[in-house]
């Protein structure tokens, strides 16, 4: 049981720049999509008006800057070193830019395949962000199986419990 809780708390510690990068969008986002309102040849709208520069402008710096934090609390004596994971600069980037174009990406897809803005996409919509950000981090560290897995698990449903609350404070206009 004490072993799973430390997969699990592992696990979340690692991604975590990936869930800031992309959940700050939602409080701090809005404005000027980033396809400019424009379709793509198919009719429909290259993104959406989901997709902003305020929301990228916060999502990359809040990724980076939860992950400067990160760096720092693991270099204080005495952080507890089953949580010590290869930290550093590069996985910080890279989760963030990960999450980040795992979310555009699957808006891009979503669009294609004629889903409205906002419409749900079971499983894309809530593993877009750690899918993009495991793949380009595994660039300098594939995690274990183990907490592959565990990411996978698990956000889902942190990533359905967050957007619920958003919705019920009205920062979200769908609870999913
Ligand atoms: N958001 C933003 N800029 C981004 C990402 C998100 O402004 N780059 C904001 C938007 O207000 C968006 C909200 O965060 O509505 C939630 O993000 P997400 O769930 O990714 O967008 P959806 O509105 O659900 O659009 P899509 O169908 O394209 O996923
Ligand atoms: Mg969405």
């Amino acid at each position: 049981m004490l072993e799973l809780i430390i997969i699990i708390v592992k696990s979340v510690w690692f991604i975590f720049p990936a869930y800031i990068a992309n959940g700050l969008p939602l409080a701090l986002g809005g404005g000027t999509p980033v396809d400019f309102g424009k379709n793509f040849i198919d009719g429909y709208r290259v993104l959406g008006d989901g997709k902003t520069f305020r929301g990228f402008f916060f999502g990359f710096w809040g990724g980076i800057l939860t992950g400067r934090f990160q760096m720092f609390l693991i270099s204080r004596p005495g952080f507890p070193s089953g949580l010590k994971i290869p930290w550093g600069w590069e996985i910080v980037l890279l989760l963030t830019i990960g999450s980040l174009l795992g979310d555009v990406i699957a808006s891009f897809i979503k669009r294609r395949l004629g889903i409205e803005r906002g419409q749900s996409a079971p499983l894309l919509d809530q593993l877009d962000f750690s899918i993009g950000a495991i793949l380009l981090a595994s660039i300098f560290w594939p995690p274990p199986i183990e907490i592959l897995v565990t990411i996978l698990l698990v956000t889902p449903i942190i990533h359905l419990a967050g957007n619920s609350i958003a919705y019920r404070v009205g920062i979200k206009s769908e609870p999913h």
